[in-house]
């Protein structure tokens, strides 16, 4: 047995005992192992559960000498259950599996012999998922919670704190979840959430800003990339081997796949992860960052321009600083967000994505965008002189938790950029009004920020929620 009397650390450890930080003997104060970037999600699009970005190795805590006084948030609605139009399509797929000739299902699929599927109650199609350990309430939960430890000095316990959410139901959920864990006991009082409706004729005036020019938007989708990668078909014909009398397609096996992300949603675990390959998932992640490129990222100099909005009023505010306001949190769809980190110049690819090979490293993941519950934060931060850098304003961006430093703006204190050069930055984004033909009866620039509602009359859902949908989203 391992004799404490005699062991040196256990000697060293009762002589500073008084100091809690030691470590326990056989541990490290710093790990060695880097070897576990490989996880699923990353190769689940944005329909996976949340999961961090994959770090650049910059501390997320703020860095000495500086103090964030004021911060910006742009939420996605949590986890939850698909929409119902596209529901229809992996029931199709499942009910074609069971309707085959197949008794015994074998090989990748022998699961399927006792897998059932995970919407038990056709009222829960596209909203927030409670259950499981990747439910989308409990990570907007848990998100504001985070956020009060580390943002809460922003709070002085009297202002009333409005939130900004999209009028669509699973978004003002997220919202209201969020600033729950955020305000605690104090939510229903000092909280004031702001329903921005999501009708085009909101103008600039949104959190869901529509290009009316851009003709592109409403037929760009991922089934328009799929059919140039492979792999899938491969994955069709295995299965149909391994289980003659089923007949799937490259096209049912993109549906079996999306059914799989969302089962984790709902579910803790998904036997249909490990009946693909991973080149399988790659190849699926991959149509979707297509996707979000071409049709809602930097890969549209429309939807660049639609995210200008958000990325200028925030620059705009951060200008005035926090007599403008402490925190702004505000909540939307996924491709809502992926306009403004291309508006902000992140996570734009040197050259357009490839669509008939899969680059490696891919500049662009999606999973590392929006996820479930996927967030960007802009923090404005005062600093004092550091080794690097002169006292002033800096900008840090956050993606999920990474902070993502510009790789022409990093000379700030923990690779910040400069405010002054942070809204050059912004002003290079093709700009909403320039470029988007907004009819001119519509608002034409961002006001809410300024023009908010203290009252607490949305903070709680009433009555049935698709009621209140209409009520909000006209
Ligand atoms: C900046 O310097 C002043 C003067 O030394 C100090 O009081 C203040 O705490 C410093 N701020 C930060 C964020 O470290
Ligand atoms: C916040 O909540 C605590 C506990 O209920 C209460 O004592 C305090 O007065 C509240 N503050 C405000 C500003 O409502
Ligand atoms: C503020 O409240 C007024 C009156 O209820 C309403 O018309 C307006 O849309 C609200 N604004 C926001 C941003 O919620
Ligand atoms: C499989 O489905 C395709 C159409 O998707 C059809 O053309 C083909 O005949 C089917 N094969 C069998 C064996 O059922
Ligand atoms: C990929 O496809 C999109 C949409 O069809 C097209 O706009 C884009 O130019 C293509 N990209 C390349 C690199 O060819
Ligand atoms: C930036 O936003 C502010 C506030 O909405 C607006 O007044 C200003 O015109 C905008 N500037 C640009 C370049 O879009």
């Amino acid at each position: 047995m391992f004799n404490l009397v005699t062991s040196g650390l256990a000697l060293a450890s009762v002589a500073s005992a008084s100091w809690s930080g030691l470590p326990k003997f056989g541990e490290k104060q710093f790990s060695q192992s880097f070897n576990d970037g490989y996880n699923l999600l990353k190769h689940m699009g944005s329909f996976a559960p949340y999961s961090d970005r994959a770090s650049y190795g910059v501390d997320r805590n703020t860095p000495e000498g500086c103090e964030v006084d004021q911060v910006h948030m742009l939420m996605r609605h949590g986890e939850r259950y698909p929409d119902a139009i596209f529901a229809e399509g992996y029931v199709e797929v499942l009910d074609k599996m069971r309707n085959s000739k197949v008794k015994t299902w074998k090989g990748d699929l022998a699961f399927f012999n006792d897998w059932t599927y995970y919407v038990d109650d056709a009222g829960l199609y596209s909203q927030e998922s409670t259950t499981g350990p990747y439910a989308g309430l409990l990570d907007a939960f848990t998100r504001g919670s985070e956020y009060r430890l580390r943002y809460g000095h922003l709070w002085d316990s009297e202002t009333v704190v409005p939130i900004f959410s999209s009028g669509y139901e699973r978004v003002i959920e997220t919202a209201r979840y969020f600033g729950q864990g955020f305000f605690g006991y104090n939510y229903s009082t000092s909280a004031a959430i702001n329903i921005i409706p999501e009708a085009a004729s909101q103008g600039a005036d949104s959190l869901t800003p529509s290009c009316t020019a851009d003709s592109n938007y409403y037929t760009c989708y991922a089934d328009r990339f799929y059919a140039t990668l492979p792999p899938l078909e491969v994955a069709a014909k295995r299965f149909n081997s391994q289980n003659p009398g089923l007949n799937l397609t490259a096209s049912d096996v993109l549906q079996l796949m999306e059914t799989a992300a969302f089962e984790l949603n709902v579910r803790a675990s998904t036997p249909w992860a490990d009946a693909f390959t991973l080149d399988e998932w790659v190849a699926y992640g991959y149509i979707w960052d297509l996707a979000y490129y071409y049709c809602f990222g930097a890969g549209s100099e429309y939807q660049t321009a639609a995210g200008q909005v958000y990325a200028n009023a925030t620059r705009v505010l951060m200008q005035s600083g926090p007599k403008a306001g402490k925190m702004f949190w505000s909540f939307a769809h996924d491709a809502d967000i992926t306009p403004v980190v291309a508006a902000l110049d992140i996570d734009v690819p040197e050259h357009k994505l490839p669509n008939s090979t899969i680059p490696f490293p891919n500049p662009y993941r999606v999973a590392d965008i929006v996820p479930m519950g996927g967030h960007l934060t802009l923090e404005r931060m005062t600093c004092n002189a550091t080794t690097v850098s002169k006292a002033g304003v800096y900008v840090r961006a956050i993606l999920n938790e990474a902070v993502v430093p510009y790789s022409k703006c990093q000379s700030g204190p923990g690779y910040s950029c400069p405010l002054a050069k942070f809204s050059a930055i912004v002003d290079k984004a093709p700009k909403y009004d320039e470029k988007c033909e907004t009819p001119s009866s519509y608002p034409q620039y961002l006001s809410f920020f300024w023009n908010y509602n203290t009252t607490n009359e949305y903070n709680y859902q009433s009555g049935d929620i698709a009621y209140q949908l209409t009520d909000t989203d006209v």
